[in-house]
């Protein structure tokens, strides 16, 4: 069988958890390709919500594998805490939950770098979760990484130390003042690694291809949001992977032929968390109540997110780059009753007006071009079926379908599970 692909179009938290766990019954493995704790992934069920950050978010069914892939990197200390997050729910993630030994470690001092790369950038930071995701990456295409296989290896303290000094040089380097106890850090690193050894460390691309010969069917959970992609994103103020389509071939060892459907996530609207462009945001009483309605504080660092309308002209490019073949989209709901709806369908560039993504799209440079629509009034969070969605919200829909060419079969009217129209 192929590899599906699901992943977020816009600035990431566009809801990616919410339907992975949804579809999760239609596959037997779910594997995350990329990120790390910097992602928060949200999911609701049984009136409790849960928030995944390394681990794939097929974890609460009973009969799905999840495997962490090599494109992914992971920290010890907060990965452990998100096991004993699952521990209240029965969930023999022994037995269900794998990881790649070519997935690379962040190190406490990996963290430490983060915050010190950020308080020396000063006004021009990056927002970063601080989870020490750049730093690990760096390491990683640096070659000097540390990883999950290595924890089997007698020269794991020694490779630690070494590379662990090298990091307090160069935070020494960075001329700014930060706290730290390394010794307490480090104690609690070397406890997370004990649990973490606990589980099944594989060669996760051999695990995949082999599953694919034998029929079973696999779901790549994306992490972040095409515009945080390493490459194609807002550079500099992205995250350090590739969050697009490309990302999940190299996270996991799968060949491009093998992917098949590939779901494209974006929220009704738009919202960024952490600095750089944002053309359509919205600094008025409007981009208030998006904020409130739908509840925009970041999953993992409980930062206010920054909301504005839906940017077409984004949303085609990363439909593009990433061949999306179905669309979902998220948080409908939290429109309703609106006076009414925007979306940007070109920009003003420099006085031209044009429709495809730019270079740059700093605020000097870009001004929005907007269409106007009628907003729906009803509340959608009791909607089951496509029958019952408003004709505004239609008018919406179509009007997306018609413009990027690819069908939306999901529209999503509240954070849970049940909340999810099929179209
Ligand atoms: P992810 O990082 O893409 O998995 O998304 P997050 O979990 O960070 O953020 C999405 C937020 O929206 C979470 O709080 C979800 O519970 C919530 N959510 C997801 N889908 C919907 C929806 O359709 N309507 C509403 N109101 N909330 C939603
Ligand atoms: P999920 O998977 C939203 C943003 C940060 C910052 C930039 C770089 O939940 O959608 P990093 O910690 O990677 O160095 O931060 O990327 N960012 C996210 N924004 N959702 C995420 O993940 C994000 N992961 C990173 O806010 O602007
Ligand atoms: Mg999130």
């Amino acid at each position: 069988m192929a590899v599906d692909l699901l992943l977020g179009l816009q600035w990431g938290d566009e809801g990616k958890g919410k339907i992975v766990d949804v579809l999760t019954r239609d596959y037997n493995i779910i594997a995350r390709f990329q990120g790390g704790p910097n992602a928060g992934h949200t999911l609701e069920f049984d009136g409790i919500k849960h928030v995944l950050r390394t681990i794939p978010s097929g974890i609460f069914h009973k009969e799905s594998m999840n495997v962490i892939g090599n494109g992914v990197v992971i920290d010890p200390v907060v990965f452990v805490k998100e096991l004993e997050g699952l521990d209240p729910y029965n969930i023999d993630y022994i037995s269900t939950l794998i990881i790649s030994r070519k997935a690379h470690l962040i190190l406490p001092t990996h963290r430490l770098l983060d915050a010190a790369s950020e308080a020396s950038k000063g006004k021009a930071k990056i927002g970063s979760t601080l989870k020490g995701i750049g730093p690990t990456y760096m390491d990683k295409t640096g070659r000097n990484g540390i990883r999950v296989g290595d924890l089997e290896l007698k020269t794991f303290k020694q490779k630690y130390r070494a590379l662990a000094d090298k990091h307090v040089a160069m935070i020494n380097f960075y001329d700014v003042e930060i706290q730290y106890d390394l010794d307490e850090m480090e104690v609690e690193f070397f406890d997370a690694i004990k649990k973490l050894k606990e589980l099944t460390f594989i060669d996760s691309e051999e695990y995949l291809n082999q599953a694919m010969k034998s029929g079973k069917t696999i779901l790549a959970e994306g992490a972040q949001g095409s515009l945080l992609d390493i490459d194609f994103g807002t550079y500099p103020f992205v995250t350090s992977s590739n969050t697009t389509a490309a990302g999940a071939c190299t996270g996991l060892g799968v060949a491009p032929s093998k992917i098949k459907e590939v779901f494209g996530i974006f929220k009704a609207y738009t919202t960024r968390v952490g600095s750089g462009p944002f053309p359509t945001e919205l600094f008025d009483k409007v981009g208030e109540e998006m904020a409130k309605v739908g509840r925009e504080f970041g999953a993992v660092t409980g930062r206010a997110r920054r909301c504005g309308w839906l940017d077409l002209v984004a949303l085609k490019y990363t439909c593009e780059i990433n061949g999306v073949t179905q669309l979902m989209m998220m948080k409908s709901d939290v429109l309703s009753g609106f006076k009414n709806l925007k979306i940007c369908t070109a920009y003003n560039y420099k006085g031209e007006t044009i429709t495809h993504l730019p270079y740059n799209i700093e605020e000097e440079n870009v001004a929005p071009i907007y269409t106007t629509f009628k907003c729906w009034k009803e509340d959608l969070t009791k909607m089951t079926d496509a029958s019952q969605l408003p004709s505004e919200l239609n008018e919406y829909i179509d009007f997306l379908e018609k413009e990027l060419e690819i069908p939306i079969k999901v529209v999503s009217v509240g954070p849970d599970r049940k909340q999810t129209i099929h179209r």
